[in-house]
């Protein structure tokens, strides 16, 4: 997007804010909306439903592309949700596609890893679940492994596409990307293993340790379980561990999502552009540049005060933290390690207090 604003136009935009909201623990539990959360989103659009502050979802979650996480969350929250305001954990790895996009590169994590390293351009991509079906009893604990439930989302390659073109048993795996929260811990922590130790094809030998990224680094998060549950974070600590434990090299590895200060200026761009987007900014020029404008006050609400809170205090100027009680963070007062600009109970409140403050 290369916008070019009218001068008039930049200086009226001087002094504006946006919004970045966390998902788990803060908009949704599991797919339960809460803290009145589609009341509070209700009352950034206007009476005909169009946008009237910026605001964009940023999540450490994911497992499906941008577009199909916008319309559920359209559907769950009732209001006209952009896949552009959707910036999800895995989203960054698109940036990647330059050094990767004809490569051999695995996906794995709940929902369509594969699917979505694919709508971001990659070539040669196959989810874990696939990988493993080429090499014969790489994991010894599938056949005890009975479970038959339904999955939500099941990756499928389209009839035509239903062998991958590549050779997968003689091509070296370049890159390991953990999408979203691995589902089976045992056969990812073991077929990462035989990959990161033996330069990208099981059972050979090899120095070179493929690259190792994973969207997010949450140690916990809030799902539907009264008490936290393990994230992104636990799993890297488990391969990590397990790995060094049997390799002479540690693991080498890179974490995306938030509380990296990158995320939160990505934020800021993606609000830019919403800014355009919004009623009350009347730009129907071709030409126009987004990045000439500035906000004020970037607001983010977050949950968990070791990732959320951490990140927008890290990113600085014009962050604004706001923790709520609606996931990790249950206390009275303010989180002592990290604390937030404002603590309310619900999103809800969260809402209200901003724009009480924007008057
Ligand atoms: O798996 C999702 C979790 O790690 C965090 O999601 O929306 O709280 O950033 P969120
Ligand atoms: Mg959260």
């Amino acid at each position: 997007l290369n916008l070019v604003l009218p001068e008039h136009l930049g200086d009226a935009l001087m002094g504006s804010f946006g919004i970045a909201f966390d998902i788990d623990g803060v908009i949704l539990r599991g797919t339960n909306p809460i803290g009145n959360s589609p009341n509070a989103l209700k009352r950034l659009y206007n009476h005909s439903g169009s946008l009237r502050i910026p605001y964009l979802f940023l999540t450490n979650g994911g497992g499906i592309p941008e577009s199909r996480r916008a319309s559920d969350l359209s559907k769950l929250l009732g209001v006209n949700i952009d896949p552009v305001q959707v910036v999800q954990g895995h989203s960054p790895f698109k940036n990647l596609l330059k050094r990767f996009e004809n490569e051999l590169i695995v996906a794995t994590g709940k929902g369509e890893p594969a699917v979505v390293m694919s709508e971001y351009g990659f070539k040669k991509v196959i989810s874990l679940d696939e990988y493993e079906s080429y090499f014969n009893s790489i994991d010894p604990l599938s056949p005890y492994k009975t479970w038959t439930t339904k999955q939500p989302f099941h990756e499928q390659r389209s009839s035509s596409e239903s062998v991958p073109e590549f050779d997968v048993t003689s091509e070296r795996v370049k890159a390991a990307f953990v999408v979203s929260d691995p589902v089976d811990w045992s056969r990812d922590i073991q077929v990462l293993c035989d990959i990161l130790r033996s330069g990208g094809l099981p059972g050979e030998k090899s120095e070179h340790q493929p690259d190792m990224y994973f969207a997010a680094d949450d140690l916990e998060y809030q799902a539907v379980f009264p008490s936290e549950r393990l994230g992104m974070g636990a799993f890297r600590i488990a391969l990590q561990s397990i790995f060094n434990s049997i390799h002479h090299k540690p693991l080498e590895y890179t974490s995306f999502g938030k509380p990296n200060p990158f995320v939160f200026k990505n934020a800021e761009s993606v609000l830019k552009q919403l800014q355009l987007m919004t009623s009350d900014c009347d730009v129907t020029e071709v030409h126009k540049d987004a990045t000439s404008h500035h906000f004020e006050t970037l607001y983010m609400i977050g949950d968990n005060p070791s990732v959320d809170i951490k990140g927008a205090k890290q990113a600085g100027h014009p962050w604004f933290s706001i923790l709520t009680r609606t996931g990790v963070f249950r206390g009275k007062e303010n989180h002592t390690v990290y604390p937030a600009d404002q603590v309310v109970d619900t999103v809800e409140e969260a809402v209200e207090y901003i724009l009480r403050r924007e008057g």
